[in-house]
């Protein structure tokens, strides 16, 4: 058997881009089911041949690599549709249906052709330049599939390159379609921002392009500054973007870098202007919680323990700026290691990368009082053990101590405990807290039953 074979597309991208790649797409003139079969009894272990007949294309898996072949065809080029394909095309063909210059590079797999790279829109010149550019007129590619409209903004920050003029106009000229693509697509490629070196620029980009307005339109409203009486707030969509590049470098934990994107979520809510105080937000961070669902029920984001923990850096991202602008008390920092947990370092990181002062002796203040609040907490911790805190009385002890049925009283005992343990009055260990029992309870008017 001798067909025309290529390896295309974000493969060979990546190859000169000296990125790592995991898929690989194969392309042939004829029928890639039958090449997939045969590549598969080439290889050891002969691996498996999905075969999705419909669409006339197959995967095989080797190693951690899937290979994924498909016939060159005229019609788009569209993973993931129910549409099946029906006219098969040319290489070229198949190159003009991709969604970028970039993109749509094809190696020559055939003995006479081997490494040969088939390029007819010059699409190295655009790599070599850091050009996203589409193939064809960028509003024939767009329509082909508006999902491209956020995978032009996405590579664009992956990859640090630049949209060409036409092909971002395109994009403000179409960004209506987005709207037939589905939700797990577009939050697909938001997260891909999310996870890039500098996330600003996506979003940006989506702002410009109004593409913000139609999928996330509660950011957009962070933007603006409004003045009364000559008093203006921060831009808070520039800065929650700002805050957002800022924690980049210290964590590759999506959910933290949600968390940065939503701390300020509440604050068109929550503004007001008074006399006395000038500009607040007053509970924005509680209000923000409360958006969290809704936002992440609509982008089909996870409804699960990523988003709890997404509520709970919001809810405290604020809490050790203000402990760092006080004299840093042990109870402070007590409680605050009760309620962030094994989470505490996450919250310091959110922190830091929420100072976004532009006067450098504010930062500095600021950042050695975190310093301050970083040391306070690990001596705490090290002493009273709080971050997991588990009541070194329980429930059931209090109960069996004065052969109370489960109720009130037991619940103010136990509240009692932790208090007392969070304020520092007693430590965190059984023979103070079980005294500290003895006595509350006996402010209740109970005594032990033996
Ligand atoms: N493609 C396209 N239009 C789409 C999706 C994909 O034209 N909406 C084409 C492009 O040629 C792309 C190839 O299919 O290079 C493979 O798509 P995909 O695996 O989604 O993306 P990659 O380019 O491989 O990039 P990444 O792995 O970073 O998603």
């Amino acid at each position: 058997m001798q067909l025309e074979t290529y390896v295309i597309g974000g493969f060979v991208r990546d190859l000169y881009l000296k990125r790592k790649s995991k898929d690989i797409d194969i392309v042939t003139i004829g029928s890639a089911i039958e090449l997939a079969k045969k590549v598969s009894e080439k290889l050891k272990n002969k691996p498996q041949v999905n075969v999705f007949k419909n669409f006339g294309t197959a995967m095989l898996k080797y190693k951690d690599i899937e290979i994924e072949f498909v016939g060159a065809r005229k019609e788009s080029y569209q993973r993931g549709s129910r549409k099946p394909i029906v006219e098969n095309g040319t290489l070229e063909d198949d190159q003009n249906r991709r969604d970028f210059t970039i993109n749509a590079l094809a190696l020559g797999l055939n003995k006479s052709n081997f490494g040969e790279l088939v390029d007819p829109f010059n699409g190295i010149n655009d790599l070599k330049n850091k050009i996203i550019r589409t193939p064809l007129e960028p509003d024939i590619t767009f329509s082909d599939d508006p999902l491209r409209m956020m995978r032009a903004i996405r590579f664009s920050s992956q990859l640090g390159f630049e949209i060409q003029t036409d092909t971002l106009q395109s994009v403000t000229k179409n960004r209506e379609r987005i709207n037939i693509v589905s939700g797990e697509r577009i939050i697909d490629e938001i997260n891909k921002i999310m996870m890039a070196e500098k996330p600003s620029a996506g979003f940006k980009l989506m702002e410009e392009t109004g593409l913000l307005k139609i999928i996330f339109p509660e950011l957009l409203q962070l933007k603006g500054v409004e003045f009364i009486n000559g008093v203006g707030h921060k831009d808070n969509f520039y800065h929650t973007l700002e805050v957002l590049d800022r924690i980049v470098p210290n964590t590759e934990n999506l959910w933290l870098r949600w968390s940065a994107l939503l701390h300020d979520i509440a604050k068109p809510a929550t503004k007001k202007y008074s006399e006395g105080q000038g500009w607040t937000f007053h509970a924005h961070n509680f209000v923000g919680v409360k958006m969290i669902p809704g936002i992440f029920k609509r982008l089909k984001l996870p409804l699960n323990e990523k988003m709890k923990y997404v509520q709970k850096m919001v809810q405290l991202h604020m809490r050790p700026i203000v402990l760092s602008e006080e004299v840093i008390t042990d109870s402070a920092v007590r409680r605050l290691l009760f309620e962030a947990g094994d989470d505490i370092d996450d919250l310091m990181t959110l922190c830091e990368a929420d100072i976004t002062s532009k006067n450098p002796d504010k930062v500095k203040r600021y950042m050695k009082n975190f310093l301050v609040v970083r040391e306070k907490l690990k001596e705490i911790e090290e002493k009273d053990a709080i971050r997991n805190f588990e009541p070194p009385v329980n429930g059931e002890l209090i109960m069996e101590t004065f052969a109370l049925a489960p109720g009130r009283e037991v619940g103010i005992i136990k509240d009692a405990i932790k208090e007392a343990i969070l304020d520092g009055i007693i430590h965190n260990g059984f023979e103070e807290a079980f005294a500290f029992m003895l006595q509350k309870a006996s402010e209740l008017g109970l005594t032990p039953k033996n």
